[in-house]
């Protein structure tokens, strides 16, 4: 069995534990569970802030990431975060790998447990695709983005910077705008940012916009609506998600201009909002399209902070998962 070292006195100063063996979506998540999460990765900020950077925390664990899409920061972010806690990291992209002689996602992760995996990081392109992995074998899965589903760790990164900028969500506004209904990310947040007691607008052109989400939740709540002007009224906090050129080809949206005439993140939209109010992305970003260039780098936006942080977010999530599995 795994043996998780203590002596980097990783201190969370709080008495939850991390039971689940997979990180598949954020709906599953407790408050609490959430809160272990990011309590975890302030943790593991202080670590990073130090000259070297890096712990022995899990020596001896191997973590593989397994991407069938294209990635480079939830890729490249796992791959630094195991590597500064001191595990082994194995990369396989699908093109190169034996998945191209026709190898079954099911004999994949297999063999990648019989060589040693203890963690999975998986994106896929098929929603659903990192559960069926998740059921067919005992190393932990964490899910890096599949299809239009679920982006569970871009969510609390995305939270975890949100927190460190504004402290409590409780009842603060967060407008989501964009193609929302194909978004994953769109959909992981929302869970998370309703945990967090926050009130989410998710925003976008009727014909990209999951109109069912809407609703009052046990903490935080939910509206749906076509009006990206009127949405920005009180906003704390504007995520613009990134728009497929290609919902153009497939009627979803009239042109790209149209698009940006109605829905583009800039400055006098920007004004519309709360003083100070943060800027979000998940990237990566057409810059000119939902987001003009001066608001994605200005003064309000957090874009490479959430990238930096993505590291943090990791570290505590490999940390807790693997230190589940040790026990
Ligand atoms: N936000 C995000 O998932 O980016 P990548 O596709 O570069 O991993």
């Amino acid at each position: 069995m795994l043996e998780v070292s203590n002596s980097d006195a990783i201190s969370t100063a709080t008495n939850l534990q991390w039971h689940a063996k997979d990180l598949l979506d954020t709906d599953t998540l407790t408050p609490e569970e959430i809160e272990l999460v990011l309590t975890t990765a302030e943790a593991m900020h202080e670590v990073r802030s130090r000259p070297v950077g890096k712990v022995a925390t899990l020596r001896g664990a191997t973590v593989v990431t397994l991407f069938y899409e294209q990635s480079t920061r939830t890729r490249a972010s796992f791959e630094v975060a195991a590597k500064a806690l001191g595990a082994d990291v194995v990369n396989l992209t699908a093109s190169g790998s034996s998945v191209e002689k026709g190898e079954s996602l099911i004999d994949t992760i297999r063999t990648l447990e019989a060589i040693g995996a203890d963690v999975v990081v998986m994106r896929h392109g098929k929603s659903g695709a990192p559960y069926l992995a998740a059921r067919h074998t005992s190393a932990s899965v964490i899910n890096g983005g599949d299809g239009t589903h679920a982006h569970p760790t871009q969510a609390l990164l995305d939270l975890f910077t949100m927190r460190r900028h504004v402290g409590s969500l409780e009842g603060k506004k967060v407008v989501i705008v964009g193609d929302v209904l194909h978004s994953r990310v769109a959909r992981s947040n929302l869970w998370t940012l309703m945990a967090a007691g926050a009130s989410v607008t998710l925003c976008g052109p009727a014909t990209l916009l999951p109109h069912t989400l809407a609703g009052q939740g046990e903490h935080g709540r939910c509206d749906v609506t076509t009006n990206f002007d009127k949405a920005l009224e009180g906003a704390d906090i504007v995520m613009a998600l990134r728009i497929q050129k290609e919902r153009q080809n497939s009627g979803l949206i009239p042109s790209l201009r149209e698009y940006i005439r109605g829905y583009q993140l800039n400055a006098r939209r920007l004004q519309i909002a709360n003083p100070g109010a943060l800027v979000m992305h998940p990237g990566p970003m057409n810059e000119g399209i939902e987001i003009a260039p001066d608001i994605a780098h200005g003064l309000g936006s957090v874009i490479e902070e959430q990238v930096t942080n993505g590291v943090a977010v990791r570290m505590a999530l490999l940390y807790l998962i693997t230190t589940a599995r040790a026990r």
